[in-house]
Parts: C-alpha cells; sequence; structure tokens
C-alpha cells in the first residue's frame, strides 16, 4: 500500500514543524500506522537550511518525550506532487504555500488549528522570538491538533483505522 504522505511547514522549519513532525511520528507509531503513514516537515524560507531545530524547541518537546531530529530545508516544488497533504501553521505560511502551489498539484493543503475545535486556536503562534512558554503552548496546541488531524484522516478512510 502506498503510504499517505503528511509535509508539515512553518517559517524557518527549526520550530513548529519540526515539532509538528515529532508529535505525529510519534502518534503514528503508537497507533501502530507506521506502514500508513509518512512525515516530513519543510519551511517557507530556506534561511535555516541545513541546521537542527531550535535548542529551545528540542529542549521543551524532550520533557514531553519527543526526539526532533529534522534538518531544515524549504518546501520544494515537487512537494505538492509528492505529498498528500500539507499542513500550515499559520495564515502566512497558507498564503505563502497557496502563491507556490503549482495548478495541478496533488498535495491537500490545511491549516493546523482547523483541527482544534476544542481549545479554539486559530494558529500555531511563531514561538521564535519569545520566551519558554512560548514553546510549551506550541507543544499543547500540536498534541490537540495532531491526533485530530489523525482522526480525521482515519474517519474519511484516507487511513486505516487500527
Ligand atoms: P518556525 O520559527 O517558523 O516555527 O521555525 C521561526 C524560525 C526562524 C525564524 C522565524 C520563525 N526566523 O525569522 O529566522
Amino acid at each position: 500500500m502506498n503510504k499517505y504522505k503528511i509535509l508539515f511547514v512553518c517559517l524557518g522549519n527549526i520550530c513548529r514543524s519540526p515539532a509538528a513532525e515529532a508529535v505525529m511520528r510519534s502518534m503514528v507509531e503508537s497507533r501502530r500506522l507506521s506502514d500508513a503513514v509518512e512525515v516530513d516537515s519543510a519551511g517557507i524560507i530556506g534561511y535555516h537550511e541545513g541546521e537542527q531545530a531550535d535548542p529551545r524547541m528540542r529542549s521543551a518537546a524532550f520533557q514531553r518525550g519527543y526526539r526532533l531530529t529534522s534538518i531544515s530545508r524549504p518546501v520544494r516544488p515537487d512537494d505538492f506532487h509528492s505529498f498528500d497533504l500539507i499542513v500550515g501553521m499559520d495564515n502566512s505560511n497558507m498564503q505563502s504555500l497557496r502563491r507556490m502551489a503549482p495548478p495541478d498539484a496533488h498535495a491537500r493543503l490545511c491549516l493546523l488549528t482547523d483541527f482544534c475545535a476544542d481549545s479554539g486556536h486559530t494558529e500555531v503562534p511563531d514561538p521564535y522570538y519569545g520566551g519558554l512558554s512560548g514553546f510549551v503552548l506550541v507543544l499543547d496546541i500540536l498534541e490537540e491538533a495532531c491526533g485530530r488531524l489523525l482522526a480525521t484522516l482515519q474517519d474519511e478512510k484516507s487511513l486505516p483505522t487500527r
């Protein structure tokens, strides 16, 4: 079976989207969906290309049991063909993604917080210029939204139910 491929996207690919990738991968593994789902992340800008995730994000995530292993890379034109779903963290990311998407894109675009019905968060706020609490908030939102996103994909039969 072809894997369902999800790409998480933020501005720099060193804070929010690498954390989203790790949170989602952990949920995929614990629900025994690793053979059905592939997860990656990328940035709108290539400024941090080749860098590990921000140490503040890695440390906040590590305290919840997540290991951030991804290396920053910018979104590539081919991503719109090779991924099934591209998930932005805020409205600015979505604007950029819509601008970059080729007319014959295969990937569906969505905003991660569309899956935050309970908490009402409308974006994953950029934590880069703030303090530790911003990184903790990012993880709270990611855990809620990634769980809901997985359940939605299972409901619509894009993923198996196990
Ligand atoms: P991210 O955070 O988009 O969550 O990775 C940022 C990282 C770097 C910058 C901005 C946001 N920057 O301006 O370099």
